[in-house]
């Protein structure tokens, strides 16, 4: 049988039955390692036609651009532009970041000091022993992963963390060479990490250490918790120890008061070729015919090759979408266990909802150019212009972020009737009502500003830089790749689980997560489903239909790898124990691929089990019938131990398989050198699977409670026992 008879089979059987994995025929009609092989051969999928993508032009790769370095002399930025304020953030997602603009906004506005934001990462930070004794500097550092820093931040990690941190002058550490520095601290991060607020505790406590002086206390967010709590009730009294040593006193414009930090202008339509329409990088626009490289500022407009749902639509109404995504000639490696990122857009209702509640949806389309009117702003532009008022709500804003109090509370001064004024100050000062009507209802800005409008008429009193100023940039949603970049090196699986639910506080309303419904919203166009839901609706074609072309059946979505840690022994022939309930699976199957292949190859391959589990074997069962034969192919030592929690009267769990297999386990891991891996939900299920383990370690390994737990922390440092997990 050739391989486009195989593909051809898949697809009819996928038509008609939706809800059958595109491997079972395939699995039914082949048997044995090579058929496994030849199937992930990269030739099969790179031409599936569930979806025709353009072929690739297999032109000569030229070199990538890469841009200029920057000067990262910070102490003369603050010089030519007159600071004595600078606030460092450390920025992953960007709230450390709009934390750091906000306050520093605050700080010029209410006591006149001259504030400057600026991404850790651009900064030579050797040169703190050269600050300024009259200037103070903020950090604003969230935490990731293991206590690690956030990507802009480790050069500055690795010099304060060194053995020996060197600073410009190069003087010894015992020398306290940031005696006359002073400086405040933020930390963000979440109390279920183990490591809660690893980053910005260790900032403060190594600065102390090299002789610096903290002005008022650590302020600590929980993001867990109320991160924006945390930081209103952080910020009062660590202005007052700042207005001490700064020697300024409140004056100036009252809290909660507005002064533009942009400034927006109607453009006369002339180099259309030069607008943005949602490409995110100036590359995007160039038609020089070289090849950019593709990373996290540049994604890449990757074509969609296979989709198809993983539950089964007849029983449950939850989604998880299976998706394949081409990167042939892109010029992006990933590697098994990496993360794909994938540049949502907002739905076209919320986008219109937007426009017209702010008076604009008639000049929609007029382009505009937004600017920062701070010269010395760090970043001139909030997003690539010029634009159009439609492309900001779409592609480059974050219009269903959460709005905090303090932007409610100023926003009660553009309210167009004293009722609306009244209901917003309340909201913005009650943090109870707050709690209820925004927070848990997860009320968008875009609701919020209807609710206050007499007869839904535009409210043409609210400022659209304070708009641009309140919401979040458009961030990229990461997902843990399902493929073997072994056996599909040219393209990458994802496997999401769609999210949509009524809030606890207004069960009437159904809120939608942003980039699974795009996706689900994508795998039933390019399918043809026809589904009575059809909201929300997307812009499909993308910027100049760089995405889609009407009447085409190809979609492309852009995405940026992440590379990470989360890796395979490096031996096949060392035991493997993954544990991966619901998506958590995603990677796992990567990784069971690249075992199988191996064994393909006829390497030897160590006991390989998988732990998955989900509600019930025939709604929620991620790859059943692929994972089954992917077992059968590594015979003897592969396992996959199932939990369905609702299958039986008491809920059953994965860390409940763990520990009926604990002797055996064990055995792979203590006496064999297995290596452990945890993926998915990381507030209960990795904390229970870790607590699992150090039972685990005390029942069979014969430990106390104390060695245990020293045990397993061991694991984690030395690389075998690696956690792959999200919220
Ligand atoms: C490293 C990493 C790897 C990941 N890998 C995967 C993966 O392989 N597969 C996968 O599906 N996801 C994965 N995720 C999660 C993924 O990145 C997205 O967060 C997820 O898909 C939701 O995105 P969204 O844009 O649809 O939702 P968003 O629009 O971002 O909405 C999510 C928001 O809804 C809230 N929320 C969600 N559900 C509820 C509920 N029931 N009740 C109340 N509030 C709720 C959340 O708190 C959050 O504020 C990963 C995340 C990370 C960080
Ligand atoms: C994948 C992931 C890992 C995280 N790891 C930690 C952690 O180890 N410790 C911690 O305190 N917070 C952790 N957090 C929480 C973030 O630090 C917190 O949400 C912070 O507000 C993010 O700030 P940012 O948007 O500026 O990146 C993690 C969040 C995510 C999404
Ligand atoms: C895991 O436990 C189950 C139930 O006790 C048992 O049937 C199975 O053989 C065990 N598997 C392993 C790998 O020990
Ligand atoms: C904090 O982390 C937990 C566990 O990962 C998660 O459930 C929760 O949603 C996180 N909070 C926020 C606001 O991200
Ligand atoms: C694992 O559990 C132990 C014991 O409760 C705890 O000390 C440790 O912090 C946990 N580790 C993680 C990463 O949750």
């Amino acid at each position: 049988m050739s391989a486009d008879n195989i593909v051809t089979e898949t697809l009819m059987v996928q038509a008609d039955e939706p809800m059958m994995d595109t491997f079972d025929l395939v699995f039914l009609l082949t048997a044995g390692v090579m058929a496994i092989l030849y199937l992930y051969k990269e030739t099969l999928f790179g031409n599936n036609k569930i979806v025709t993508p353009q072929q690739p032009i297999s032109t000569p790769l030229p070199k990538p651009v890469t841009p200029p370095k920057k000067d990262r002399d910070f102490l003369k930025k603050m010089r030519e532009t007159d600071k004595n304020v600078i606030l460092f953030y450390g920025s992953q997602t960007g709230t450390a970041e709009d934390y750091a603009s906000r306050l520093a906004k605050e700080g010029q506005q209410r006591f006149g000091l001259k504030t400057m934001t600026i991404d850790i990462e651009d900064c030579n930070m050797a040169l703190l022993d050269k600050f300024p004794e009259d200037c103070i500097a903020f950090f604003l550092m969230a935490t990731y992963g293991e206590g690690e820093p956030t990507d802009d931040a480790v050069d500055f990690w690795e010099l304060i963390t060194s053995d020996s941190p060197e600073f410009s002058d190069g003087a010894p550490i015992e020398d306290k060479p940031l005696s006359s520095f002073r400086y405040v601290v933020f930390a963000l991060g979440n109390k279920t990490y183990e490591h809660f607020n690893a980053v910005g505790r260790t900032v403060d406590a190594k600065l102390t250490e090299f002789g610096a002086t903290r002005i008022g206390e650590r302020g600590e967010g929980d993001d867990d918790g109320s991160l924006e709590e945390d930081f209103l009730g952080w910020k009062e009294d660590m202005w007052k120890a700042v207005c001490e040593i700064m020697q300024v006193d409140q004056s100036g414009v009252e809290a909660g008061g507005h002064v533009a930090a942009y400034k927006i202008s109607e453009l006369d339509a002339d180099d259309s070729e030069k607008v943005y329409y949602g490409e995110y990088n100036e590359h995007a626009l160039m038609t020089n015919g070289i090849r950019p490289t593709y990373d996290a500022k540049n994604p890449y407009i990757s074509p969609i090759v296979a989709t198809r749902e993983l539950f089964n639509p007849n029983l449950i109404d939850r989604n998880c979408i299976h998706m394949e995504l081409d990167i042939t000639g892109s010029g992006i490696d990933y590697e098994t266990g990496d993360h794909v990122a994938v540049w949502p857009m907002n739905a076209e209702q919320n986008v219109e909802r937007l426009l017209k509640i702010l008076g604009l949806w008639e000049k929609r389309d007029t382009i505009i150019t937004v600017e920062s009117i701070d010269p010395s702003a760090t970043k001139k532009y909030p997003f690539p212009v010029p634009t159009t008022y439609a492309t900001i709500f779409r592609n480059y804003l974050d219009i269903h972020a959460p709005i905090s109090r303090q932007s409610i509370a100023t926003l009660a001064n553009f309210a167009p009737t004293e009722e609306g004024k009244s209901k917003l100050s309340n909201l913005g000062s009650d943090k109870e009502v707050y709690r209820v009507e925004v927070s848990d209802a997860y009320l968008s800005l875009g609701e919020l500003l209807e609710s206050i409008s007499p007869n839904g008429k535009p409210l043409d009193s609210v400022p659209l830089d304070f708009i641009i100023e309140t919401l979040p940039r458009l961030q990229p949603r990461y997902y843990s790749i399902s493929s073997s970049s072994k056996s599909t090196p040219k393209t990458i699986h994802i496997t999401a689980t769609v999210l949509s639910f009524n809030p606890t506080t207004t069960p009437h309303r159904k809120v939608y997560g942003l980039a699974t419904n795009y996706l689900l919203q994508i795998n039933r166009k390019l399918r043809n489903v026809h589904h009575p839901e059809t909201l929300p609706s997307y812009s499909y074609s993308g910027p100049r239909n760089k995405y889609h072309d009407e009447g085409s059946n190809l979609i492309k979505l852009p995405i940026h790898v992440r590379h990470t840690n989360f890796k395979l022994p490096k031996n096949s022939k060392t035991p493997v124990v993954m544990v991966g309930p619901g998506t958590g699976v995603a990677p796992f199957r990567g990784f069971v691929i690249e075992r199988t292949l191996s064994k393909a190859q006829g390497e030897e391959v160590g006991e390989t089990i998988l732990f998955f589990g989900c509600r019930r074997r025939d709604e929620d069962f991620l790859y059943e019938n692929e994972f089954a034969e992917l077992f059968a192919t590594l015979g003897e030592r592969g396992k996959l131990i199932t939990a369905f929690s609702r299958e039986q009267a008491h809920k059953v769990y994965v860390q409940h398989k763990l520990n009926e297999n604990s002797s055996h386990l064990w055995n792979l891991i203590h006496n064999l050198g297995g290596y452990f891996y945890v993926c998915g939900d990381a507030k209960s299920m990795a904390r229970d699977v870790n607590t699992s383990l150090i039972q685990i370690a005390q029942s069979c390994g014969g430990m106390d409670e104390v060695r245990a737990t020293n045990y397993v922390k061991d694991l984690r440092s030395k690389g075998r026992y690696q956690e792959d997990v999200w919220s």
